[in-house]
């Protein structure tokens, strides 16, 4: 599924009945099964530009198009995934795992075990899997609810720095299931971040945001090959071009 969005604009009503612009002038094209990174300092409208995508607030102008639709609020398509999460406590963790699933794809009961079963196995968490939520620390929380959101397999996932509170071991696990899952479902992300290294990692397309008002500086395709190797040179590059370029913006 593509998403288009056209000359947005957003500003909110500030004190004073000041009005505060925050987006200006955004225009954007995701591709169907495409992997976009919004990578920006913090202040610069990432989240807001998200919530507008996600159908969950609407621009002041400009309009946002999914699948030839205007998107007016949430659907079902669109799984927003934000940097808190929240397991049902009365759950174990498998069972919060394979939550959605169980709606999705409820005839393949055995199928959906064995997937969320790799999947904690992959972060450490197999031998937790029949615990419960406050036996968990945060960290532990947050991998599972991430581990539950993969395996959801919307066609669109609107990512807002799902892993920046984990350490980065786990970070790195969770980025490499992330491109496992995509790369197997075809799903269209938006993924943002403020971490060069993440997005250079994850992106087809870095869009780089300026603050005050928050505008698209510069928009990056990026044509490394996957697996990507962080050791490898045009890793490297790419990220010391891009860090010198958000230097260059502050
Ligand atoms: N609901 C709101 N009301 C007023 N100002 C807001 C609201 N949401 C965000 N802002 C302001 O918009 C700017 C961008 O915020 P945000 O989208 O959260 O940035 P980012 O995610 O890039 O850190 C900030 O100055 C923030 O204070
Ligand atoms: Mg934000």
């Amino acid at each position: 599924m593509s998403i288009e969005v056209n000359n947005i604009n957003k500003s909110f009503e500030g004190k004073k009945s000041d009005k505060l612009s925050v987006l200006e002038d955004i225009n954007l094209h995701v591709d169907d099964g495409e992997l976009v990174c919004l990578l920006g300092p913090s202040g610069c409208g990432k989240t807001t530009l998200l919530r507008l995508i996600a159908g969950l607030d609407q621009p002041t102008s400009g309009e946002i198009i999914e699948n030839g639709e205007f998107v007016k609020k949430p659907s079902g398509d669109r799984a927003v995934i934000f940097q808190q999460y929240s397991l049902f406590p009365w759950l174990t963790v498998l069972q919060n795992v394979t939550f959605g699933l169980e709606m999705t794809n409820k005839d393949n009961k055995s199928e959906n075990i064995a997937a969320a079963e790799r999947y904690l196995t992959s972060v450490g968490l197999i031998d937790f899997k029949d615990s419960y939520p406050h036996e968990l620390s945060g960290g532990m929380k947050q991998r599972v609810a991430i581990i539950r959101s993969l395996l959801n397999h919307s066609p669109i996932l609107l990512m807002d720095e799902p892993f920046s509170a984990l350490d980065m071991q786990n970070r790195h696990k969770l980025q490499e299931q992330l491109i496992g899952v995509w790369k197997r479902f075809e799903n269209t992300i938006v993924f943002v971040t403020h971490d060069v290294d993440e997005a250079v990692y994850l992106a087809d397309k870095i869009v780089i945001m300026d603050k005050n008002p928050g505008r698209i500086a510069e928009i990056i395709e990026v044509d490394i090959e996957r697996p990507r190797k962080r050791e490898s040179h045009d890793f490297i590059n790419l990220q010391e071009s891009i860090v010198d370029k958000l230097d260059m913006e502050e």
